[in-house]
């Protein structure tokens, strides 16, 4: 890790990537394995379909592949690497697998705040920047269907597995982080957990209800620290885990359901992957321009929250 450097401490993001596996896997086809219905899922969730299938270092490895690519830099330039993820493939080394396999020669770690993870890891880098780094590679990746009970029709329908990646990249100036949250409340934990070794298991009822609270909680102590107000936002990138948990939380916070990334339909719940995938889906579709206000925000178990605030491009003028 490089020494301090005095009047370099924010960054931008510089290149992004995704990766879902290529099986999709329909409603109807969850519909002729359990009691359950396209009709149903889609109207309680939002989701169409999702991708099933890999391991949390083969889609880290092709979605940060494709951030590296994107941000133009050789491997060797990266100095850490954080890994958001609820599914390590195995105890420890997930992150270290990954960083090998690009060829990275840094740090590298694992970092479990379960869906709120790659917003976690997204403030974790710019404190990085804060202390030295210059690049820091930020991948946010879940392969829930491992964990999944796939004999559940109260959870089954909604986890999925995905990846997307970010490089952030040091700037003169105050860059592209504006204001951000992190919180958690280790006395809701029950309502929404996996056993080492177990499965998914959750009230559903009582995660909707909390989840829209903390979710608009985090938003706005992360705008309060931006100086931001909900009309000043370009665009809002929420946890994909239920259409209907995203439109009463833009509700709450006074900013139209139009100005969401959504891609719930397609992907499924895939925790820590959803946001980066969502932010990557709005980049692509040419729904941010330069000096744009994001607001991140995911909420998850633990139960957890995070958001941040972007000013898109940050420090480059
Ligand atoms: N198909 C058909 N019927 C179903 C299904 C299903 N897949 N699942 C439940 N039902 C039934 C229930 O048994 C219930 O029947 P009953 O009225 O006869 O008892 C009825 O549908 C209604 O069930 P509810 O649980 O009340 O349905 P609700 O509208 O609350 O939707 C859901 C359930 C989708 C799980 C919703 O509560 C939710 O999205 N909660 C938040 C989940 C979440 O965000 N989890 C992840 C957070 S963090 C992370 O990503 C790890």
């Amino acid at each position: 890790m490089p020494a301090s450097r005095p009047g370099a401490t924010g960054a931008v993001i510089s290149g992004w990537g995704t990766a879902l596996p290529p099986k999709v896997l329909t409603n109807d086809e969850l519909a002729a394995t359990m009691d359950t219905s396209d009709e149903w899922i889609r109207t309680r969730t939002g989701i169409v379909e999702r991708r099933i299938g890999g391991t949390t270092v083969d889609l880290s490895v092709e979605s940060g592949r494709q951030a590296l690519e994107m941000a133009g830099l050789d491997p060797s330039r990266i100095d850490a690497l954080v890994l958001a993820t609820t599914t390590p493939d195995k105890q420890w080394g997930t992150a270290a697998a990954i960083q090998h396999e690009l060829g990275l020669f840094c740090g590298a770690y694992d970092l479990n705040a379960a869906c709120s993870g790659f917003v976690y890891g997204l403030v974790n880098a710019h404190g990085l920047v804060a202390m030295g780094a210059d690049r820091v590679l930020v991948i946010g990746t879940d392969t829930l269907s491992r964990i999944t009970d796939w004999d559940d029709r109260t959870t089954a329908p909604l986890f999925a597995d995905g990846s997307g990646a970010v490089v952030i990249e040091s700037v003169n100036g105050p860059g592209q982080l504006l204001g951000w949250d992190l919180d958690a409340d280790g006395g809701a934990l029950s309502i929404l957990q996996a056993e080492v070794g177990g499965h998914i298991k959750m009230e559903g009822k009582e995660v909707f209800r909390r989840a829209v609270r903390i979710m608009v909680d985090s938003a706005e102590k992360s705008m309060m620290h931006a100086g931001v107000h909900p009309e000043d936002l370009a665009l809002i990138v929420p946890h994909q885990a239920n259409i209907r948990i995203i439109q009463a939380a833009c509700d709450r916070l006074g900013v139209p359901i139009e100005r969401a990334a959504v891609v719930i339909d397609r992907t499924g719940n895939t925790s820590s992957a959803s946001i980066p995938l969502a932010l990557a889906d709005a980049l692509e579709s040419g729904r941010v321009k330069h000096g744009d206000f994001i607001l991140l925000v995911g909420f998850g178990g633990g139960m957890t929250a995070a958001s941040c605030v972007l000013r898109w491009g940050g420090g480059i003028d």
